[in-house]
């Protein structure tokens, strides 16, 4: 046992007893205890004649119609408004984590994910103010090592392992394009073969990233092997380096900024090449033996309800909370 002192008390029904004692130690009465109680007067004796034989001491001695506690009786009850104390502070931060609007969870996104996970973590946030919630990014490996050592609550990935047992809820589709400047030969072409984009320099995710497994797996299929130019760890650095000339790249479309279902990010063009776009889903996830905090529980099935509400995958900033009347804005 961890503690060889607390050997006597590991006994079924040491708590109630105590109860018991704490209300004839306040009261002086076992009746009036026992009304607090709701027990009957016999049932108080039999419990603090348990305790009594659980400490090794007399705890009470009656003096006329009083209750009085012994030495060892004013001990034991300094000990428990102790341990009564302590529980309550226990219980008071335990209600606080069973309510949802005050609880806290913790979810890690892989990198590609932080293009519009923290929107989504943003319309939680502003339904729950008081929630307190922490949002870690990686790329997929890294997360999958978070996952193996139990550090979050909720997951946010995309090409989730086969290994690790895992409820999965679909969130959001997530299409993998090719993409070039706006300059590239195959920018004015129609279905380029993939054995002429295995030829090209292809910016490549760094090793641990579910873009580059997913990448990969599609050049493996075809039975090729991409001409990779430069790892990149970055999917921000990506869209710069193929502005810059490097190379063409196998990016999430969330990566990108668009208008009208066009990419707007300047430069840049989506790639028609035979095998692409590929078709994967983002997904919220947990280990399968976890059992959800009501927070995290909350956040999964309101952004779960929110993703189907959407037309697209893109996903709308949460519009500003308006200003309570008569507050006035300073600037
Ligand atoms: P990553 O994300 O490429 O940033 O690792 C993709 C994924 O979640 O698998």
């Amino acid at each position: 046992m961890r503690h060889a002192v607390m050997r006597r008390y590991f006994k079924h029904g040491v708590l109630p007893q105590l109860m018991v004692f704490d209300a004839v130690a306040r009261h002086g009465s076992f009746t009036r205890a026992g009304e607090e109680l709701y027990l009957a007067q016999p049932t108080v004796s039999v419990q603090l004649k348990k305790l009594a034989d659980t400490v090794g001491l007399p705890l009470v001695e009656q003096a006329g119609k009083r209750i009085h506690l012994t030495e060892a009786g004013r001990e034991l009850h300094s000990a428990i408004e102790e341990l009564f104390r302590v529980f309550a502070r226990a219980e008071e931060k335990l209600s606080s984590l069973r309510d949802p609007d005050t609880g806290r969870f913790r979810v890690a996104i892989s990198t590609t994910a932080k293009y519009f996970a923290p929107r989504l973590l943003g319309h939680f946030c502003q339904e729950h103010p008081n929630a307190q919630v922490s949002m870690h990014v990686d790329n997929r490996e890294r997360l999958l090592e978070r996952m193996a050592a139990n550090q979050d609550d909720v997951y946010v990935l995309s090409y989730p392992p086969a290994d690790i047992a895992l409820t999965l809820h679909k969130l959001l589709p997530n299409r993998l394009h090719v993409y070039g400047r706006s300059d590239h030969p195959f920018a004015r072409r129609k279905r380029v073969p993939i054995e002429e984009l295995a030829k090209q320099p292809l910016l490549m995710r760094e090793l641990g990233s579910g873009t580059r497994l997913m990448t990969q797996g599609a050049f493996e299929k075809h039975g090729l092997r991409p001409n990779v130019r430069m790892e990149i760890g970055s999917d921000e650095a990506i869209k710069q380096a193929i502005i810059g000339g490097l190379g063409v790249s196998v990016l999430s479309e969330h990566t990108l900024r668009r208008t009208h279902g066009d990419v707007a990010d300047e430069g840049l063009v989506e790639l028609d090449v035979e095998g692409f776009p590929l078709d994967g889903w983002w997904y919220l996830a947990y280990p399968a033996a976890r059992k959800l905090s009501p927070t995290a529980q909350v956040f999964v099935d309101q952004t779960l309800a929110l993703a189907q509400s959407l037309s697209t995958p893109a996903v709308p900033a949460p519009t500003p909370a308006p200003v309570a009347a008569g507050r006035t804005a300073r600037v």
